[in-house]
């Protein structure tokens, strides 16, 4: 059998461009030479989301997102995590064997932390401990299915080193039982500048949407901050918010032109900004209609939905079963 690659899409709202750009579209491609597993953890999303509705709706919006992407259900196995109860029991396994300084460390615990003592409040103050065992669910998600490859951005990398560290101590104990997993993170596309200038990121309010009417991405693209050089001034292509998003997209002998430009002088802000919204216009439009019909045919994703993590049962029990045979519960 190929080897896995196992990544989780969180369900927290419709993708933009650094979302694409920096794990949706690397995934996509690994799936080319690796059995994927692509799932939405649907129940990490509890430790913030506590309606019902909306936790269904960003959900079914997640799995919309893989398929409109291009995810073949026939090939890949896309799931929602709470679909396999074994998660649940894997973690459980898990957390006796993560040290609590491990996840005192990690990093979206220790942010909230810090900003409490920063404002004069208890330490733990609003912290639930779905969120402090946040990683020990992860590491349950990637574990359960013999994962070889986690592919990530950068601010996931901390949750994949806490996953290995638990797999060893695991193994240490039991031997050999856990495979150990390794992330892949494409840093060259860890910085897509928002609009702003900034990573691109919905807590800072500056993301071009993919999915969105055009309208609704023109405006942010219309935003996006330049220098204001006139347009025969010469520019560094790598200094500027559009290039960097623009080299993305466009085909490398425009790219390579356009970089001409800058440096050259000659180039309209403004136009290169109508040049990059038509870029992504004809990138996502079929995406996007098939976006939408998904999300019209809700009947459709929990089929997929519920094929699929059949498929995922079935390479994960025999590992769960390796896993209680080895602690010496029961079988
Ligand atoms: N923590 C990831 C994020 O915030 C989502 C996630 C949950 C995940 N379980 C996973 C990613 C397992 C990769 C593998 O984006």
């Amino acid at each position: 059998m190929k080897q896995i690659a196992l990544t989780g899409l969180k369900p927290s709202g419709a993708p933009h461009i650094g979302n694409y750009l920096g794990m949706l579209k690397p995934s996509l491609e690994l799936a080319e030479k690796f059995q994927a597993l692509y799932f939405i953890p649907d129940y990490h999303a509890l430790t913030t989301v506590r309606d019902r509705k909306q936790l269904a709706d960003l959900t079914y919006q997640a799995a919309a997102t893989w398929l409109a992407l291009g995810l073949n259900p026939d090939e890949e196995i896309i799931y929602r995590q709470s679909d396999i109860p074994e998660v649940f029991e894997l973690a459980w396994a898990l957390s006796c064997f993560t040290a609590k300084g491990l996840l005192n460390r990690a990093h979206a615990y220790k942010a909230i932390v810090d900003d409490n003592i920063a404002a004069g409040r208890e330490a733990d103050k609003n912290i639930n401990i779905g969120l402090f065992t946040y990683p020990v669910l992860m590491a349950a998600d990637i574990l359960l299915f013999g994962t070889h490859f986690v592919p990530v951005g950068l601010d996931q990398q901390q949750h994949l080193e806490i996953t290995r560290d638990v797999a060893l101590t695991f193994n240490k104990n039991y031997g050999n039982v856990l495979t150990i997993p390794e992330a892949v993170i494409r840093k060259e596309v860890m910085t897509i500048p928002g609009t702003d200038g900034r990573k691109m990121s919905k807590s800072y309010n500056n993301v071009i949407p993919i999915f969105a009417p055009p309208e609704q991405v023109l405006k942010p693209v219309k935003r996006i901050v330049t220098d204001s050089k006139r347009p025969e001034e010469p520019k560094d292509p790598d200094e500027c918010n559009i290039f960097a998003i623009y080299q993305h997209f466009a085909e490398a002998d425009a790219v390579a032109a356009k970089r001409q430009l800058y440096l050259e002088g000659g180039l309209a802000y403004g136009a290169m900004k109508q040049e990059l919204f038509e870029l992504l216009d004809s990138a996502f439009a079929d995406k996007r209609d098939r976006y939408n019909a998904l999300m019209n045919n809700t009947d459709e994703l929990d089929r997929i939905l519920e094929n699929g993590a059949e498929k995922a049962r079935a390479i994960a029990a025999p590992i769960m079963a390796k896993v209680r045979k080895a602690i010496g519960v029961s079988t």
